[in-house]
């Protein structure tokens, strides 16, 4: 068996790369390239798409953009390079120096020596044209191609970087991250909303079921961290969820990311709520400061006018049914434009695991949701109900106790009380970019009736 200092060892002295003799011209990405303070001639190679081509008498100008950074490097070519085939979308590697560049509007760009086109671009077919700022729903049908346009390549680089963020966050306030199973015999929600999971032919396995049982895709992992929080006391997850909702609207999708996180010993909403919000706030406040200008392009040209605001905690004062997206965007609108808590949901309406507020008529479960302008609710979450002799009584009700044999098994071993909650990640980035339709802000977007790709 290999030790791990020996692993160490061994791993450092392999090496891939030979020694050069003759140093060849270092690739850089166009953000490295772009945050060259004073350039002095160095030798590079860069690599990317071409986004504009202007050709002048004697110089060509390009830019050249691989995605590092919503900016392109301006590239200065001497007009016997001019061809055909260095178009708007054609794939390019050039070699040069980068020097500082005489215009304000960038710091340096690149002087070529050697442009070679890698794939050429036929300007004419390629859905997207030059200069045009194409509707993010005309995007959309071109799911292959759209992330090459400044407006995608902006929201995949901040969701990219919110998922760092993410789990800063998390191990920062000494959380442990579990991978919580994407097949579950679960239905966590309780709402029905499953997609089945059994192998596309039969052949391989004639049993009724490959897993002798029905399983679906999860819905939320949930009770799987609830497991775990019995033993890592705080610990959370980040993985696409599942819903076969029935829905094509601005803020559903079936295949979704969520963030969930569950802590042991917590004993207040007040508590769990603090978490919440500081969640929000802190992986918010990275995602600015990080990528300013990406933001700032979804700022100007999709959501003039929002900003991210403080937070207001107001108690439901209507009573009755659930809350649709309506009394939703009204409890927003009513609270001033900002987020909002709402907190102790009658317990007809939600599912099995909330604590019983025990509070008389009404009938109350320690749950929590967060409502935030423009999305409605982005965060659920709850106390769970960790004694033994009510959470039986209330699968017994709902004719699960055999399933649940294991969950009750966690109030019988060691019970403490605990809560988490549940983040939809893409609801997450249409608020704080202010994207109106959550298909925006996801790579590949599933709903009903579309699975493009
Ligand atoms: O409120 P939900 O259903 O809560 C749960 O699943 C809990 N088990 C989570 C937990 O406590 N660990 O879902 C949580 C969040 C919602 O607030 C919403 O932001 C998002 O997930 N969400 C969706 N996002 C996109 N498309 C859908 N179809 C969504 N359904 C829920
Ligand atoms: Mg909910």
């Amino acid at each position: 068996m290999f030790g791990a200092r020996c692993l160490l060892r061994a791993l450092r002295s392999c090496s891939s790369a030979p020694c050069p003799r003759q140093r060849p011209a270092a690739r850089v990405s166009v953000r490295g390239a772009l945050g060259v303070q004073s350039a002095n001639g160095e030798r590079v190679k860069v690599q990317g798409w071409i986004r504009s081509v202007r050709s002048q008498k004697e110089v060509l100008f390009l830019h050249v953009n691989d995605g590092s950074s919503l900016e392109s490097l301006q590239v200065v070519a001497d007009s016997s390079f001019d061809s055909r085939e260095l178009a708007f979308g054609s794939s390019v590697e050039v070699q040069g120096q980068l020097v500082k560049s005489p215009s304000k509007k960038q710091n340096v760009e690149l002087k070529a020596e050697k442009i070679e086109v890698v794939g050429s671009c036929d300007a004419k077919a390629f859905p997207f044209k030059y200069k045009e700022r194409h509707p993010l729903e005309y995007l959309r049908q071109y799911p292959h191609l759209r992330c090459r346009t400044n407006v995608l390549g902006s929201v995949l680089r901040v969701r990219s970087e919110a998922t760092a963020a993410i789990h800063s966050f998390f191990k920062d306030s000494g959380f442990v991250h579990i991978h919580t199973p994407v097949i579950t015999s679960n239905d966590c929600e309780g709402a029905g909303e499953l997609f089945q999971v059994e192998p596309s032919s039969k052949i391989k396995v004639p049993e009724e079921n490959f897993f002798n049982i029905p399983v679906f895709l999860t819905v939320s992992g949930q009770l799987h961290l609830e497991v775990m929080s019995g033993a890592f006391t705080q610990v959370f997850t980040f993985g696409p969820t599942f819903r076969a909702e029935n829905s094509q609207s601005r803020r559903h999708l079936a295949e979704f990311y969520m963030v969930e996180a569950e802590i042991s010993f917590l004993e207040s909403l007040q508590d769990l709520m603090q978490v919440m919000e500081s969640l929000f706030k802190t992986t918010a406040m990275t995602v600015l400061s990080n990528c300013p200008k990406d933001v700032e392009l979804c700022h100007k040209f999709l959501a003039p006018g929002q900003k991210i605001r403080t937070y207001a905690k107001k108690q439901l004062s209507n009573w009755g049914a659930d809350l649709h997206t309506e009394h939703e965007k009204y409890l927003v609108k009513h609270c001033g434009d900002i987020p909002v808590f709402v907190i102790n949901y009658p317990l007809v309406l939600k599912p099995f695991y909330m604590r019983d507020n025990e509070d008389g008529p009404q009938h109350t479960v320690a749950a929590v949701d967060l409502l935030v302008p423009g999305v409605g609710e982005l965060f659920g979450g709850s106390l769970r109900e960790e004694r033994y002799h009510l959470l039986e009584q209330r699968l017994a009700r709902l004719g699960l106790t055999e399933a649940y044999q294991w969950y009750l098994d966690l109030r019988r071993f060691g019970s403490v009380p605990h809560g988490g909650f549940g983040m939809g990640f893409e609801r997450y980035l249409q608020c704080i970019l202010g994207i109106d339709n959550i298909k925006d802000v996801i790579p590949f977007p599933r709903f009903t009736h579309s699975c493009l790709l």
